[in-house]
C-alpha cells in the first residue's frame, strides 16, 4: 500500500503552506524581468577576490582543521572578534560565552523557535513584519499579536496593553525594517526595553541592517540600551532581557551563511543544545575564511562601500517614484537598510497589480499582505533598491508606474 503523506505528516505542518506570490516571483529568475522583490544584496559589491585569497590561505595553512568538524558555539577566534568588536562599536560588555556563530539569522528564529515557543504561545510582533520569522515560527504553532506600529516603531502604550497577554517574547526590528524600512526613535527604543523589564518579557532584536546607514544620527541598539538599563548586572559580560542577532549576508555575502546571536550565557547555552540536534555546527571553513577577510579593518571599508552605493540607488528609486508614480501612491523614506514600503491608493490591490505587473511589463515587487500575520497590508508593496542596477531601477520604477498609473485608470 503506498504511504498518504498527508496523514503522516506532524500537525504542526499544517500552518506551513507555500504561497501563491511566491509562484508569481519564480519569474524574477528571467533576465527580462526587473526585479524589486528579493531581499537580495547586489552582486558588484561582493568581495570575491578577497575570499579567494582567504580560502587559498585557509586551505594552505590549515587546511585539516578548516575540514574538519569543529565546535557547535563557533570557530573561537570569529566569536572572540565579535565579542570584542561588538563590545566596542555598540558599548557594551560581551564575552565570547554571550555568543554563537549561527548559520544566518534565519537559523537564530528557528532556534529561538524550538527553545521558547510551544504550541499556542503568544509572539508580540510589529505590523508589518518581517515574514521568515513567521514562516520560522508558524513551524512550531505560535500565535502572532501584532503591535501598532507607527513611523517611529512600536507604539508603547499598545505595547503594554498587548504585554499583559503574558507572551513569550517581543520581536522587534528597530533599525531600518524589513519591510518598511522604518528606524525606531530614540525615545521609542527607551520605552521599549523598559516596558520589556517592567513585565519580564523578552526581545528578540534582529539587527541585519545597522551598518548600513546612509544618512542621520546612529541610534543605540536595543541590546545596548538594555544593558545600561541593568547597569552593573551587565559590568562583566551581558546578562540582560535582549537577544540580539546580526549577520554577514549584508555586509560580505549571504552565501556564507554566516550570523551571530547574542544573549546572556545561560541563554546562549540553551541556543547551543538546541543547535547541536540541528545541525552540530556551522561550516568550519566557511568560519575561519570569514574571519580572515574581515580582519585588519577590511569590513568597515567594505561597510563604507556598500553604503555609498545604496545610498544612490535608494536615491536613484526614491526619485524615479516621485517620477514616475501617480500622486496618490505614498512610500517610505529609509535611512538605510534594503527596502522602501509603498502604499497604493483606495482601490488597489498590491497582489492583483504584481501580476499584471509581471505579466504585462516583466517588473516585479513583494506585495506587502504575508508581513501581516493577522490580516490586512493589501495596498502596501515592498521595493528592494539594492540588487537592480541604478539603469534598472529607473525603468522598473517607470513600468510599475504605468500599470499603476492604467490601474487607477
Ligand atoms: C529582518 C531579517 N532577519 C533575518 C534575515 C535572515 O538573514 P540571514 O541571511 O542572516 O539568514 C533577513 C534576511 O533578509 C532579514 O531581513
Amino acid at each position: 500500500m503506498p504511504t498518504s503523506w498527508e496523514k503522516q505528516y506532524a500537525q504542526r505542518t499544517q500552518k506551513m503552506s507555500s504561497s501563491a506570490i511566491r509562484e508569481i516571483l519564480k519569474v524574477t529568475q528571467f533576465p527580462d524581468v526587473i526585479s524589486f522583490a528579493g531581499g537580495l544584496p547586489s552582486p558588484d559589491v561582493f568581495p570575491i577576490a578577497e575570499f579567494k585569497e582567504a580560502y587559498d590561505v585557509i586551505l594552505n595553512e590549515q587546511g585539516p582543521q578548516s575540514l574538519q568538524y569543529s565546535l557547535t558555539e563557533g570557530y573561537p577566534p570569529l566569536r572572540a572578534y565579535l565579542a570584542e568588536e561588538t563590545s566596542q562599536r555598540i558599548d557594551i560588555r560581551i564575552s565570547a560565552d554571550n555568543i554563537l556563530i549561527t548559520n544566518g539569522s534565519q537559523q537564530v528564529a528557528d532556534l529561538l523557535g524550538k527553545v521558547f515557543i510551544d504550541p499556542g504561545d503568544k509572539i508580540l510582533v510589529e505590523e508589518p513584519t518581517y515574514l521568515g520569522a513567521l514562516q520560522a515560527w508558524r513551524a512550531y504553532q505560535a500565535e502572532f499579536v501584532t503591535v501598532p506600529t507607527d513611523e517611529d516603531g512600536m507604539i508603547p502604550a499598545a505595547l503594554e496593553e498587548k504585554l499583559k497577554s503574558n507572551p513569550k517574547f517581543i520581536y522587534a526590528l528597530p533599525t531600518f525594517q524589513n519591510p518598511t524600512g522604518i528606524s525606531y526613535s530614540l525615545e521609542r527604543r527607551q520605552q521599549i526595553v523598559e516596558l520589556a523589564n517592567q513585565y519580564g518579557v523578552p526581545i528578540f532584536e534582529d539587527d541585519p541592517y545597522g551598518r548600513l546607514q546612509f544618512e542621520g544620527e546612529e541610534l543605540p541598539t536595543l541590546i545596548s540600551l538594555d544593558s545600561q538599563y541593568h547597569g552593573e548586572a551587565c559590568a562583566e559580560s551581558y546578562q540582560g532581557n535582549v537577544i540580539y542577532t546580526s549577520t554577514f549576508s549584508k555586509i560580505l555575502a549571504p552565501g556564507i551563511r554566516l550570523a551571530w546571536v547574542i544573549a546572556p550565557k545561560e541563554v546562549t547555552a540553551k541556543i547551543v543544545q538546541a543547535k547541536q540536534g540541528v545541525d552540530l555546527h556551522t561550516s568550519t571553513i566557511n568560519q575561519m575564511v570569514a574571519h580572515h577577510v574581515i580582519h585588519e579593518g577590511f569590513l568597515n571599508k567594505q561597510i563604507a562601500m556598500i553604503r555609498e552605493v545604496y545610498k544612490k540607488r535608494r536615491d536613484i528609486m526614491m526619485q524615479a517614484m516621485q517620477e514616475y508614480f501617480p500622486a496618490s501612491v505614498t512610500w517610505t523614506h529609509p535611512k538605510g537598510g534594503l527596502f522602501i514600503w509603498v502604499t497604493l491608493p483606495e482601490g488597489l490591490n498590491a497582489a492583483e497589480l504584481l501580476k499584471i505587473a509581471v505579466d504585462q511589463k516583466r517588473v516585479a515587487f513583494v506585495p506587502g499582505a504575508p508581513f501581516y500575520p493577522n490580516g490586512g497590508g493589501e495596498r502596501t508593496c515592498r521595493m528592494n533598491f539594492s540588487n537592480a542596477t541604478e539603469e534598472g531601477i529607473r525603468e522598473g520604477v517607470s513600468r510599475l508606474g504605468e500599470v499603476i498609473s492604467e490601474q487607477l485608470g
